[in-house]
């Protein structure tokens, strides 16, 4: 399972993108808004598209098609290997099945049951995003749809990658890879504490310890 992360903010996709854990980025509005609602959204995903380089989902913000194909073009000629994030609507699929014929990568967002994956799919989106966390922000079981699409698409031999959004913790991300995610898209927090362990702190300090101790004692023989 890859992992993109799920931010706007430079520090945070500068360090991920450092640590070589990362082979993508999805934005949202709500997510440049959150670093500054002022942003220059073009400068910032092209900041973001030089730092990383794989996969950038940058989303429209019309809600009929004919305006989020003019969305699309715009983001498309910032870079030529953007993924158009749409959200999940009837005018969303009728913008994905025309951006899928003209072979644009599409990332349907805001999925929340499998029977929209499974349209997002046939109007030929390259990503579906499936909304974990909101779901389970509602009391629903987030992952279980996780699983129902990845049990769909066995079953049918469906071809949109499965990615699953909204993460909020280590588990999600555990639990997603178990479930048959392509994807799991993760901010910052969740994804920095996904890489530790308290063991592995306590037996770094412990080696480092000593290998303090062994070189104390050799300097010791050499005084
Ligand atoms: C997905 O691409 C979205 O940007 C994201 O995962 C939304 O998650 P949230 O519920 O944390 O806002």
């Amino acid at each position: 399972m890859e992992l993109y992360l799920d931010s706007a903010n430079i520090e945070e996709i500068r360090h991920a993108a450092s640590l070589g854990i990362i082979s993508g980025v999805t934005t949202n509005p709500s997510l440049l808004a959150k670093e500054d609602p002022k942003i220059d959204v073009r400068k910032r995903i092209l900041e973001i598209h030089s730092l990383v380089g794989g996969h950038l989902s940058v989303e429209v913000i019309s809600t009929d098609a004919d305006g989020m194909l003019r969305e699309a073009d715009e983001i498309l000629k910032w870079f030529p290997e953007a993924t158009i994030k749409i959200p999940m609507i009837p005018e969303g699929l009728k913008a994905v099945s025309k951006l899928s014929d003209q072979d644009v990568e599409t990332n349907v967002t805001l999925i929340f049951n499998p029977v929209q994956a499974l349209a997002a799919n046939n109007a030929g989106a390259t990503y579906v995003s499936v909304f974990v966390g909101r779901l389970d922000d509602t009391g629903a079981d987030g992952m279980e749809v996780i699983r129902d699409v990845r049990e769909i698409w066995d079953i049918q031999g469906l071809s949109s990658l499965i990615l699953a959004a909204s993460i909020r913790h280590p588990i999600h991300i555990l639990e997603s890879a178990k479930a048959g995610a392509d994807i799991a898209t993760c901010p910052y927090k969740p994804l920095m504490q996904s890489l530790g362990h308290p063991l592995t702190d306590k037996g770094l300090s412990a080696f480092l310890e000593d290998y303090k101790k062994m070189q104390d004692e050799i300097a010791k023989l050499k005084s």
